[in-house]
């Protein structure tokens, strides 16, 4: 049976902790090896294993896309090789991996499989409390909207979304923080005449609905739903909020957002200004600029590196 290691690192070393005897393991793979043999087994280049029986690749360095397309022209099929630090790419090639499960055993894959390191593991659970589909929508924005609902315990308010679109987000923040009240803004019919979306932007908006948002959200008895143009269907709410998601795309309502939602958060609750750092949504960063310069002050926020660029504002 042909098991390699892609590796000769700590990563390697790991697998053989982890339980995956080094006689199971046929050689060790590496690119520039600076020894011949590793735990007492062959360390080969990767074109040596030209011709040799592989029935499953484990590769245990990080250079997944390079490493995949060494194995492509050595002809090794995707079904026979498990990425372990892929962690923090966004599709699961192990998917593909048919061989793993059956050469190693349920236990020992799921030992070895790579988890998602920027949450904490807490003793005995799981580590992210999102389905997988959730976080391989934007896996940054979703991760630490879960790292953050983890320190909201002792601060007081609901939770809010200003520009729910079709619940996506709105579902893992009611999945989240289950016991919270979560209301709900949107028009459910786009953005306002004035905002200044596209033809086609607009389009795509209007298709939703609040039946829609309901089934995406796996606590829908916490959700107050607030149809209409903001900030209009307010209509009076006075509310306190531990966090809010700010997703309206354009300047004016993100401006009115602020102004509504930062004052009414709780010292240390957060509000997520989604598409900051987007360049095809400018108006975002303006909205946030004229409200700093309206308060005269600073605002405590720290960047996220996901895919729109969100900003998270932190209330002191
Ligand atoms: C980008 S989508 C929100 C996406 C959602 N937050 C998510 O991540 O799944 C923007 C939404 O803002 C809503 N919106 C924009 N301006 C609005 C306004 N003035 N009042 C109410 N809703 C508005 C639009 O209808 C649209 O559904």
């Amino acid at each position: 049976m042909g098991i390699y290691v892609w590796g000769i690192g700590c990563g390697a070393s790991e697998v053989v902790e982890k339980g995956l005897a080094p006689e199971r393991i046929a050689a060790f793979v590496d690119s520039s090896p600076s020894v011949e043999r590793f735990l007492n087994r062959p360390v080969l280049l990767p074109e040596a294993l030209e011709g040799k029986d592989c029935d499953l690749m484990i590769v245990t360095i990080r250079h997944t896309e390079a490493v995949a397309a060494q194995c492509a022209a050595l002809g090794l099929p995707e079904d026979r090789i498990l990425y372990l630090k892929n962690s923090l790419t966004l599709t699961d090639r192990n998917s593909r991996c048919t061989a793993a499960k059956a050469l190693l055993g349920e236990n020992l894959l799921e030992r070895l499989l790579p988890r998602y390191h920027v949450i904490p593991e807490p003793a005995g659970g799981a580590s992210t409390a999102l389905p997988r589909e959730a976080l391989d929508g934007d896996y940054v924005r979703l991760a630490t909207l879960e790292l953050l609902t983890r320190q909201l315990e002792a601060v007081p308010g609901a939770a809010a979304e200003l520009g729910v679109y079709r619940g996506q987000f709105a579902g893992s923040i009611n999945q989240l923080l289950p016991r919270r009240k979560l209301y709900l803004f949107d028009s459910f019919q786009g953005f306002a005449s004035e905002a200044g979306a596209s033809a086609a932007f607009q389009a795509a908006h209007e298709a939703t609905s609040i039946q829609r948002v309901r089934s995406a959200l796996p606590h829908p008895e916490q959700a107050v739903f607030k149809p209409g143009f903001f900030p209009d269907s307010l209509d009076g709410l006075e509310e306190r909020f531990c966090l809010v998601s700010l997703d309206v795309d354009f300047v004016q309502t993100t401006l009115e957002g602020l102004r509504y939602f930062w004052p009414r958060l709780s010292s240390g609750g957060y509000l997520l200004l989604h598409d900051w750092g987007n360049p095809g949504l400018p108006g975002v960063a303006q909205a946030l600029e004229q409200y700093r310069q309206e308060l005269g002050g600073v605002l405590p926020a720290v960047p996220l590196p996901d895919r729109s660029g969100t900003l998270v504002l932190c209330k002191p």
